[in-house]
C-alpha cells in the first residue's frame, strides 16, 4: 500500500528551494501535501508548484515538522543546524543541501548515481554534497571504478546562482549599471563580479585554500569511501548565471586512454558525453542550464605523465548540483523503504 507523504521544503523562497518545488512536481514525487517554509519575512508569500498551483509560505519553526515525512532543506547552514534536529525528533527524514552536516559521521553524503548504498546507514539526516563535488564525482566515479584514480586536480568556473538569489540579482544589476555608465554596487561578493573572475569562494582557511576548495577535497573522499584519493582544487566564481564548469586532471593507477574513458562514460548513469571538438562540440553552461545530466567533453590524454587524463565537466549547479540531487535522494529512500527515522535515533541530533 502506498503511503500518503507530507513533504516540507525549507528555504522555499530561495533559488534552490524554488527549484526543489519545481523538481518535485516535474518528477511527480508522490507527495500528498507540500509545505513551503522560509523565514518570517516571507510568511504569506506564494511560491509556484507546477504551472497551476501556488503554495503559501509558512514560517520555519521548531514545531514545523509534526506529521511531516520528509524535509528538503536549503536555507543555509545555520538554519539547518538549528532546525534539522527538531525535524528528526518529530520523525521526519531530512535531506540537507547546506554544508552543516556533510562531514558529520552520523550523516551519509550521497550522490545517488555514485553511492546510493550509503543511504542504508542513515539515521535521520542525509547530506547533499557541494554542487562542484556532485558533478565531479558523477563523472569520475565510473573512471575510478575502472582504473583507480590516485590524484585529482580540479579548477572550477562557478556560476553566481550557487550563492543564491541575491547573487543572481547582483550580477544582473551590475551589468545594467555598467551599461548605463554608473558605478556598480558591490554587496554580495568582495569584488565586482560583472565582467570579472574571482578566485575566492567561501572563506579563506589557515592553509590559504578556501572552504569551498577543501569541501571538494573532503567530500570526494567521503563519497568514494576511499581515503587514498588525493584531491587539490582551485574554486573560481565567474559571471555566469547558471551552470558550473570544471577543468579536471586525473592520474590513475591503471592506464586508461581517452577512448576507454569515452566508452565508460557513454553508459555511465547521469552522464552525457558531449565530446567532438572537430565539430566544436563541448559542454557549456549555456547548454547545461535547465538539464539534469552531467556533461563531459574535451577528454584528452595528459601527455606529461604515464596515466593521466584531462576532462571538462559541466552541470546545472541548481539542478544536479542541489535540488535534483536532493529529490533523487528522496526517491531512492522511498525505493529502498528507508523514508523513516529509526525510533532510537530521534533525539540523536538534539544537543
Ligand atoms: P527568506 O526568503 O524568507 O529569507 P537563497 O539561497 O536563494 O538566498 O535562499 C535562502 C532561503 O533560505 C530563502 O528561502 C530564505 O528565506 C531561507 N532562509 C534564510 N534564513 C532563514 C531562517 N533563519 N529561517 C528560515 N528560512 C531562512
Amino acid at each position: 500500500m502506498s503511503r500518503s507523504l507530507t513533504v516540507a521544503v525549507c528555504g522555499a523562497t530561495g533559488a534552490v528551494g524554488r527549484e526543489m518545488l519545481k523538481t518535485l512536481h516535474e518528477r511527480e514525487f508522490p507527495a500528498t501535501s507540500i509545505i513551503p517554509l522560509a523565514s518570517s519575512r516571507s510568511v504569506g508569500m506564494k511560491v509556484p508548484y507546477g504551472e497551476d498551483v501556488e503554495l503559501v509560505v509558512r514560517e520555519l519553526k521548531e514545531d514545523s515538522f509534526e506529521g511531516v515525512d520528509l524535509a528538503l532543506f536549503s536555507a543555509g547552514g545555520g538554519t539547518s543546524l538549528k532546525f534539522a534536529p527538531h525535524a528528526v525528533a518529530a520523525g521526519c527524514v531530512v535531506v540537507d543541501n547546506s554544508a552543516a552536516w556533510r562531514m558529520d559521521e552520523r550523516c551519509p553524503l550521497v550522490v545517488p548515481e555514485v553511492n546510493a548504498d550509503h543511504l542504508e546507514e542513515h539515521r535521520g539526516i542525509i547530506a547533499n554534497p557541494n554542487c562542484s563535488t556532485i558533478q565531479m564525482v558523477v563523472a569520475l566515479k565510473p573512471l575510478h571504478d575502472a582504473a583507480k584514480i590516485r590524484r585529482i586536480v580540479v579548477s572550477t568556473y562557478q556560476a553566481v546562482s550557487g550563492t543564491g538569489q541575491k547573487a543572481i540579482n547582483e550580477l544582473e544589476t551590475q551589468v545594467r549599471q555598467l551599461f548605463s555608465m554608473r558605478d556598480p554596487e558591490v554587496n554580495v561578493y568582495p569584488h565586482r563580479i560583472a565582467f570579472n573572475v574571482l578566485p575566492h569562494i567561501d572563506v579563506f582557511l589557515e592553509n590559504d585554500y578556501t572552504k569551498e576548495e577543501m569541501k571538494m577535497v573532503h567530500e570526494t573522499v567521503k563519497i568514494f569511501a576511499d581515503p587514498s584519493v588525493k584531491v587539490t582544487a582551485t574554486c573560481v566564481r565567474v559571471p555566469v548565471f547558471y551552470g558550473h564548469a570544471e577543468s579536471v586532471n586525473i592520474e590513475t593507477e591503471k592506464k586508461i586512454t581517452p577512448r576507454d574513458a569515452r566508452a565508460i562514460l557513454a553508459t555511465a548513469p547521469g552522464v552525457q558525453l558531449y565530446d567532438n571538438p572537430q565539430e566544436k562540440m563541448y559542454p557549456m553552461p549555456l547548454d547545461a542550464a535547465g538539464e539534469d545530466m552531467t556533461f563531459v567533453g574535451r577528454i584528452r590524454e595528459d601527455e606529461t605523465i604515464p596515466n593521466g587524463l584531462n576532462l571538462w565537466i559541466v552541470a546545472d549547479n541548481i539542478r544536479k548540483g542541489a535540488a535534483l540531487n536532493a529529490v533523487q535522494v528522496a526517491e531512492e529512500l522511498l525505493r529502498r523503504d528507508l523514508l523513516r527515522v529509526p525510533d532510537a535515533d530521534r533525539d540523536l541530533f538534539l544537543d
